[in-house]
């Protein structure tokens, strides 16, 4: 890459149109001039491009997941998706949070633009960034949606390309949303509904969160005209980069950076989704950039769901994110410890090391009572409950652990699965491989109460 910036420039099919446009209306004999603002019909089926940009989490050390998520929102924009047709459901108490050396701005890379500014805000709060909201949105159902946030919905239709964006905390089968997890067999049937239904001709869904493979492995079929990018595969983290000194938060997290750099770069209207995912994948070098679904939809063009508009935005070469990465679950860990080390006074010292020892002991508690409730259900000596507590089986039997997860939930608060501790979630493997073990749902739910009332 050079120094010099680079305009991104999709204008060749634009200025084709619009050739192709004066032609025609000299043809029929008018001779108006184009307004400035005229709208294309982006698709060439005469369908629209739609999006859906969440970020799930809330809290200033999350800063990184509403920042990606703006960023996405004015990479749409600026390429030309118009608001009516993106819907953005994200918490919003970042950019007036008392943290923010920047009131009400919000970057995603050092020294960065803001990227809050213009961004439509659909759905706000911890109440109205939920599971079941994102489920309606999706599936167009206004009427249920009546009062609850803007009421905008993904109005499409069986012309219309689908675009999603997801960023938050994940574990196995779940993603975390607000103060609920959305399951992975709720995400796909709502998705196959909508096939069904005729609600799209393609949908793209880019997810960054841990284990975000997990979402869709075997689950998403070949056959359904959607195509999913995640950040990580199954069973490994995906990465936040970009520690702020400043700002005292990560900026944003590798793959979410890396699509977005490269789609901020690229001529959409030339680039296919294939590159892009090629380029991406080599470049997210600390965690795993998988596809799941229909292929077919790599021969098309990023423009087709990210918009064909020219972008006026100007690009800048920005450091690697993957220098000084962290695995997402581990970010609450690296503040304080980033913060330590660059504490120039012995009282900020002792704060620090004293939120260290304090997140210490948040994580410290996860593993010996999952350990408990494994025994408890399994009923069995060391050596088998350290394999369940081990292994990273297939997630097959969601109906089991889904009802274990949400009991879990509900029963163990100090598990901090209601408030995003991406650092618990990992561990929620060991409920996969018990039910995977074919341990009853009934014996895993009672091992549960159990050892979370001990
Ligand atoms: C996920 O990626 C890791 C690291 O590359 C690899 O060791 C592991 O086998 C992969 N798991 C799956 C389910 O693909
Ligand atoms: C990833 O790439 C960066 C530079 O691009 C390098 O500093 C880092 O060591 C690499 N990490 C791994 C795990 O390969």
């Amino acid at each position: 890459m050079t120094g010099d910036h680079v305009i991104a420039k999709n204008q060749n099919s634009r200025l084709f149109r619009m050739k192709a446009l004066c032609v025609l209306l000299a043809f029929v004999g008018l001779s108006v001039a184009i307004p400035s603002d005229f709208v294309f019909p982006p698709l060439e089926n005469g369908g629209k491009n739609w999006a859906l940009l969440v970020a799930g989490s809330n809290g200033w050390g999350n800063y990184r997941h509403q920042a990606d998520v703006c960023h996405a929102y004015q990479i749409l924009k600026s390429h030309g998706i118009p608001d009516e047709q993106i819907i953005v459901m994200m918490v919003d108490d970042i950019a007036n949070n008392k943290m923010n050396p920047t009131p009400g701005k919000i970057i995603n890379r050092p020294e960065g633009d803001d990227v809050y500014h213009g961004v439509v805000k659909d759905y706000t709060g911890l109440e109205e960034v939920a599971p079941e909201v994102f489920l309606k949105v999706l599936q167009g159902k206004k009427e249920e949606l009546a009062g609850i946030g803007s009421g905008k919905v993904i109005d499409s239709g069986p012309n219309d390309n689908v675009f999603v964006n997801f960023v938050d905390h994940g574990g196995p089968g779940i993603v975390a949303f607000g103060r609920k997890l959305l399951h992975a067999l709720d995400l796909i049937k709502t998705l196959d509904d909508m096939h069904k239904e005729k609600k799209f001709a393609k949908l793209l869904f880019y997810m960054e969160a841990c284990e975000s493979g997990s979402m869709f492995e075997y689950l998403l079929a070949k056959n359904k005209n959607i195509l999913a990018v995640t950040a990580s595969n199954a069973t490994t983290s995906s990465y936040a980069c970009y520690f702020d000194k400043k700002r005292k938060t990560f900026l944003g997290d590798v793959f979410s950076v890396k699509w977005m750099e490269d789609s901020d770069k690229e001529n959409l209207n030339s680039e296919t989704i294939e590159k892009q995912f090629k380029i991406v994948k080599r470049e997210t070098n600390t965690s795993t950039v998988c596809q799941f679904g229909d292929m077919k939809i790599d021969s098309m063009t990023v423009s087709e769901f990210q918009g064909s508009s020219q972008s006026n935005q100007i690009v800048y070469p920005i450091p690697d994110p993957n220098v000084g990465a962290v695995p997402s679950e581990d970010v609450d860990l690296h503040i304080n410890m980033n913060l330590f080390k660059l504490a120039s006074t012995a009282e900020d010292r002792k704060y620090y090391s004293e939120k260290i020892a304090q997140e210490s002991m948040r994580r410290g508690k996860v593993a010996p009572l999952i350990q408990k409730i494994v025994s408890i259900a399994t009923n069995s000596n060391n050596r088998q409950v350290e394999r369940i507590m081990k292994a990273r089986m297939g997630l097959f039997r969601h109906e089991c652990y889904k009802a274990a997860v949400e009991h879990l939930a509900d029963t163990c608060p100090q598990l901090e699965l209601r408030q995003q501790f991406g650092y618990a979630f990992k561990h929620l493997y060991a409920f996969v491989n018990l039910c995977e073990e074919s341990v009853p749902t009934e014996t895993i739910l009672e091992a549960i109460t159990k050892g979370c009332s001990q």
